[in-house]
C-alpha cells in the first residue's frame, strides 16, 4: 500500500498552516508547506541577485539551486545548500518575489521531485497552492481552505511584530498575491474537482480541523 497524502490548498492568510500543523499532529503524520520551497527560490534569487525573468539566466540558477528540507527535533528547517535558512524566509518582500517568481514553470518543475519524493516514505499533509490540482492529483483528501479577504487581512496583521505595521496595506499586498496566483497560467490557485471546500471565515482552527477529520474518517 502506498502512503497516504492530505493536501489543503488556498489563499494566503487563510489558516493553512496553523491547521496543517494541528491535522498532522491528529493524525500522527509529517506536514509539509510547499510554500517554503518558493519562499527558499525566492530568497536565493533575491541573494544571488538573479535576473529570473530571463528563462537562460534562470535554468542556470535552478541547476546550481539545493533546497532541501531536513528534520529537526519536531520540524521541518528548509536548507540552501546545507545551510538553515527558514528564518529569513518570512519578510513581505520574500512573500512578494516568491507569489511573483512562482509563476514561472520552471521554478514549479524545478520543486516538483522535493514534493513528490517526501511523500513516496511517509503520510503527509502538504500545503500549498496547487497541491491538489497538479503535485497530488490522486490525494487520499483534498482540503481547498479558504476565507474573507478581510478576515484573512486581520490574521497576517496580528500576527506581525512591531508598530509601523498598517492593515490596509497588509490588505492590499494580500490582494495582488491572491491575483497573481490566482491568474497565473501555471498552476493556478483554485479548488480542484474533488476537493472539499472549507470557508474558515468563522472558525475556530479547532473547528476546522474537526470538519476536516470527520472528512478523513469517512474517506
Ligand atoms: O504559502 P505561502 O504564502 O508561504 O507561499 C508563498 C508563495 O509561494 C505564494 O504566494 C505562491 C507560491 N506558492 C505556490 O505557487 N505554490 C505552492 N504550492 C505554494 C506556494
Amino acid at each position: 500500500m502506498g502512503t497516504r497524502i492530505i493536501t489543503i490548498d488556498g489563499p494566503a492568510g487563510a489558516g493553512k498552516t496553523t491547521v496543517s500543523k494541528l491535522l498532522s499532529q491528529k493524525l500522527g503524520c509529517v506536514y509539509v508547506d510547499t510554500g517554503a520551497l518558493y519562499r527558499g527560490v525566492a530568497l536565493e534569487i533575491q541573494r544571488q541577485d538573479i535576473d529570473w525573468e530571463n528563462d537562460e539566466v534562470l535554468d542556470v540558477f535552478l541547476k546550481d539551486l539545493d533546497l532541501n528540507f531536513v528534520r529537526q527535533k519536531d520540524r521541518l528547517i528548509l536548507t540552501s545548500s546545507g545551510k538553515d535558512i527558514t528564518k529569513f524566509i518570512r519578510t513581505p518582500e520574500i512573500s512578494m518575489l516568491a507569489s511573483s517568481s512562482s509563476a514561472k514553470p520552471q521554478i514549479r518543475a524545478a520543486l516538483l521531485d522535493i514534493q513528490r519524493n517526501i511523500a513516496k516514505t511517509k503520510d503527509t499533509v502538504f500545503e500549498g497552492r496547487d497541491m491538489g490540482t497538479v503535485v497530488f492529483p490522486d490525494a487520499a483528501v483534498k482540503f481547498f481552505l479558504f476565507a474573507d479577504l478581510s478576515v484573512r487581512a486581520k490574521r497576517r496583521f496580528d500576527e506581525m511584530p512591531g508598530e509601523t505595521k498598517d492593515i490596509s496595506s497588509v490588505q492590499k499586498q494580500m490582494k495582488i498575491r491572491d491575483d497573481n496566483d490566482s491568474q497565473r497560467k501555471s498552476a493556478p490557485l483554485k479548488p480542484a474537482g474533488d476537493a472539499i471546500e472549507i470557508d474558515a471565515s468563522f472558525l475556530t482552527v479547532e473547528q476546522v480541523v474537526g470538519k476536516m477529520l470527520g472528512f478523513i474518517e469517512e474517506a
